[in-house]
């Protein structure tokens, strides 16, 4: 792929700062220990919010070469809503990335389309990226319409963005039967909605958008089934959930990738 594959672990609510900064120590070690190369493949991690600033500081401290973000964030900039975070203050702790529209919030919060665009916009509007999830459930492949309810998730997102800002966007197909079940989909079935995904962009924006955004593949990924999937000419690297408590297994992904 021309696009530099991204490897990024969603810890859900999973580690308190202690444990988090603990993790990335044993990371950073595992990967110096096999000379990986960071500029091959990028790195991400995606701690909760109590969690981000003892990050910033380790990484900061030893000018670490990993990449961290949020897994949620407030549409609003500031004001009356007691436990809502907003994205400057999110941006402010270096962070990348910011996950938008994960199928557990979109279940258990609930966020509608409406809101997962403001998302979207308020990351975009303070310099970071959204990790944009989106993928059917088991039902919806049941009735053959999988493809059209992944694009179509996309498209409600993008139809209102500028060339521009869809340039900074990150895709994570996930589908739902497959996040946290160990029911990894083929390598073609990623594929398949991948390239789904890129069509409609090509189609909605500048073949350049198209040719920039990366398209990652979560749900059940480990360090036995990434190699195949990462070989798709339109999966660009993966968001993983369960896999990524392990360092070990984080290390193992990154150097098959
Ligand atoms: O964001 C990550 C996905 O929900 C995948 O989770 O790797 O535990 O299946 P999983």
């Amino acid at each position: 792929s021309k696009r530099i594959p991204l490897i990024a672990g969603n810890w859900k609510m999973n580690f308190d700062h202690l444990e988090a900064t603990y993790f990335v120590q044993k990371l950073v070690w595992l990967l110096r220990d096999a000379r990986f190369d960071y500029s091959r493949c990028e790195i991400a991690l995606m701690p909760s919010f109590t969690s981000l600033r003892s990050v910033q500081v380790l990484v900061e401290a030893d000018r670490l070469k990993i990449r961290y973000g949020a897994q949620s964030v407030s549409v609003t900039t500031q004001g009356a809503f007691t436990g809502d975070v907003s994205a400057d203050m999110i941006a402010h702790l270096g962070c990348s990335y910011v996950i938008v529209g994960h199928s557990e919030r979109r279940k258990y919060h609930p966020e509608d389309d409406a809101n997962i665009v403001d998302q979207v916009r308020a990351v975009l509007a303070a310099g970071m990226q959204p990790i944009l999830c989106v993928g059917e459930s088991f039902e919806e492949r049941r009735q053959g319409i999988e493809l059209d309810f992944a694009v179509g998730q996309v498209h409600d997102v993008t139809r209102d963005l500028s060339d521009e800002e869809a340039a900074r966007l990150i895709i994570a197909y996930e589908p739902v039967w497959a996040i946290g079940t160990g029911m990894v989909a083929t390598p073609d079935t990623a594929q398949e909605a991948a390239q789904a995904i890129r069509d409609d962009l090509r189609e909605t924006f500048d073949a350049q958008v198209a040719d920039t955004v990366r398209i990652l593949y979560g749900g059940s990924v480990t360090s036995r089934n990434a190699v195949q999937l990462i070989e798709e000419p339109d999966v660009d690297g993966f968001l993983i959930g369960g896999a990524s408590l392990d360092a070990d297994e984080m290390a193992k992904i990154a150097r098959l990738t």
